[in-house]
C-alpha cells in the first residue's frame, strides 16, 4: 500500500466527534473577521455540506453534479493552502507538518479523481466517498487543532494580512468568486448550510 492510499485507508477519523468540534471552537476563538483562518474554517464547513449533498443525491445526475461541487471546493481550498498556507508553516519550522499536510492532500485529489471512474449510485462509490470524507476530516482536525494555530501564533500581524490576502487570491482563482461569498459552484439555488 502506498502512502497515499495508507492516508485515506481507515474509514473513520481516529479522533471523536467532540474532539473535533473542540478543535474548531478553538480554531474560530483565534480567528478575526477576515482573516484567513476565518475563510478557512468558512471553507472547511462548505466542504462537510459538500460531503452530505454527494452523500444525500437519489439519482446519477444529481450526485455526479453534488461531486463536481464538492470536487471544485476541494481544489480551490487545497490550492490556496498549499500555495499560501503551507509554505508559511515551512517558514515558521514546522516543516514536518507542511509535508503531512500536502502528502494527505495529494492522497485526497487521487481519490477525487479515482471516484469520478466508479458508477455513482453504487456501494463501492459510497464507500469509497466515506474514505475520503473520513480523511478530509481529520486532515482539517489536524489543520484546525495544530498546525493552524501554530502559524497564528508564531506569524507577526503584517505577515499575517499578508497570507490572508494571497489566501482568498488563489481560492478565487479557481472557484470564481470571493471566498467572502458562496463559491460560484455552490450557487444552484440549493442551500448546503
Ligand atoms: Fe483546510
Amino acid at each position: 500500500m502506498s502512502i497515499l492510499d495508507k492516508v485515506v485507508a481507515a474509514v473513520a477519523p481516529p479522533e471523536s466527534d467532540e474532539a473535533r468540534a473542540e478543535a474548531r471552537a478553538k480554531a474560530q476563538s483565534a480567528a478575526s473577521a477576515g482573516d484567513w483562518l476565518s475563510m478557512v474554517l468558512e471553507h472547511h464547513r462548505q466542504i462537510e455540506d459538500a460531503f452530505r449533498a454527494v452523500k444525500a443525491a437519489t439519482s446519477a445526475a444529481a450526485r455526479v453534479s453534488a461531486q463536481k461541487e464538492l470536487a471544485v471546493l476541494l481544489t480551490g481550498h487545497s490550492i490556496a493552502e498549499e500555495a499560501v498556507l503551507y509554505p508559511a508553516l515551512v517558514a515558521a519550522d514546522e516543516k514536518a507538518h507542511a509535508t503531512k499536510a500536502y502528502t494527505e492532500q495529494s492522497a485526497a485529489k487521487t481519490q477525487m479523481g479515482l471516484l469520478e471512474t466508479i458508477p455513482p449510485m453504487t456501494q463501492d462509490y459510497l464507500d469509497k466517498l466515506e474514505h475520503i470524507r473520513g480523511a478530509v476530516a481529520h486532515h482539517v482536525y489536524e489543520e484546525e487543532g495544530t498546525w493552524f494555530l501554530e502559524l497564528k501564533e508564531k506569524v507577526a500581524s503584517a505577515e499575517q494580512t499578508r497570507l490572508s490576502k494571497r489566501y482568498e487570491e488563489e481560492f478565487s482563482r479557481y472557484v470564481g468568486e470571493s471566498s467572502t461569498k458562496r463559491p460560484k459552484a455552490l450557487r444552484s439555488g440549493r442551500s448546503l448550510r
